[in-house]
């Protein structure tokens, strides 16, 4: 099969379309017939080797010390199920299904191999691949922060410091949809685009330093990582929430001591890939009530620049890639 292979750490240019052997199916995995995939900032952190501040080692480590370990990454994807190992009953060949790989990866492929026991859902007729595949890397990201880790309540008062990205537009949708008051801090070109996913409030970040104002959010939600944690503590209200989606090893590091010896909770690390997460999100989406954000859309063989873009930082939402009809 022909896939999307990055052989060396680097800029874009070392994304190549390569033939690599057809995934083999294990007795609890499905293989997917890729229809839609992204290239998201996760897949070009690990394409350039650029992992959050104090995670260099450890991220070489994990994922191959001069070169990726896996070649093909990505790691979300939609499409048909094209072969079913012997222990499987969840899914049958055919069924359209929705899912996330883990540190497997593979979704920038023809065919794909997950797990059932990872986070594969199956995928109405009425929802596009192209639409669902917008949903795990930021939804199940922003579900993690908001709801399972800020426990955001109805009538909350919530910042999304970032709110254009893929975790941002997800994060201002799923806070709506929880019941919360948005304000997003974006620029002012996307400025109509956040307040139309829910957004009450938006703060242009060229004109505005959120950080320097008195007003407090109940829960704070940092895409960015770019503010310290100070700042982020002091936008939040003494017993508020503060979720560092882009922290590195030292906020990660300081977020359970701070959690424990004040009032404010702080959560870091990395987002749970949950199934029960993904069947929300396609069932909001079903029913109209959340909306895909979709930057671009490229024929998968142009992976190098949709990696061009993502490394843009200016990306609004995700960047699709899609192959021909299955
Ligand atoms: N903890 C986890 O499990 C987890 C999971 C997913 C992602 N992440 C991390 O979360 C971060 C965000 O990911 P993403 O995929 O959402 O990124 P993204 O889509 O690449 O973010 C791009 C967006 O950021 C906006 N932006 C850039 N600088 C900004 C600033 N100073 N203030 C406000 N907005 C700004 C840009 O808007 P403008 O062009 O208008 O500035 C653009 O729309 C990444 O670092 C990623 O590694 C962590």
């Amino acid at each position: 099969m022909n896939a999307l292979v990055a052989r060396r750490y680097g800029s874009p240019d070392v994304v190549m379309v390569r033939e690599v052997p057809d995934p083999v199916v294990g007795p609890r995995d499905v293989v997917v017939r890729v229809h839609a995939t992204t290239v998201s900032s996760g897949d070009a952190r690990l394409r350039a080797a650029r992992f959050p501040t104090g995670f260099g080692l450890l991220g070489r480590l994990l994922f191959g010390v001069f070169k990726p370990r896996r070649p093909v990454l990505g790691v979300e994807l939609a499409g048909f199920v094209d072969a079913v190992g012997s222990e499987v009953t969840e899914h049958a060949v055919g069924d359209r299904v929705l899912a996330m790989t883990g540190d497997r990866m593979g979704a920038h492929a023809e065919r794909c191999v997950v797990s059932v026991d990872h986070c594969v859902v199956a995928l109405p007729d009425d929802v596009s691949f192209e639409d669902a595949v917008t949903l795990p890397f930021g939804g199940t990201t922003a579900l993690t922060f908001l709801q399972d880790r800020a426990q955001v309540q109805p009538g909350d008062r919530v910042l999304v410091i970032g709110a254009s990205g893929a975790v941002g537009t997800a994060a201002v949708q799923v806070a709506r949809l929880l019941g919360a008051q948005v304000t997003g801090v974006c620029s002012a070109a996307n400025a109509p685009l956040v307040r139309s996913l829910g957004a009450e409030r938006v703060i242009d970040y060229a004109t505005t330093d959120v950080f320097a104002g008195s007003e407090q959010w109940d829960v704070v939600i940092d895409t960015i990582g770019r503010a310290s944690l100070a700042q982020c503590r002091r936008v939040a209200t003494p017993n508020g929430r503060i979720g560092l989606v882009a922290g590195g090893l030292p906020q990660l590091l300081a977020a359970p001591l701070l959690t424990w010896t004040s009032r404010q909770r702080i959560g870091a690390g990395p987002a749970a890939e949950s199934p029960a997460h993904l069947a929300r999100l396609v069932e909001w989406l079903r029913t109209g009530a959340y909306r895909p954000v979709v930057d671009r859309r490229l024929p998968w063989q142009q992976g190098a620049e949709a990696h061009t873009r993502v490394d843009s930082q200016r990306k609004v939402g995700s960047v699709v890639l899609t192959f021909e009809a299955a």
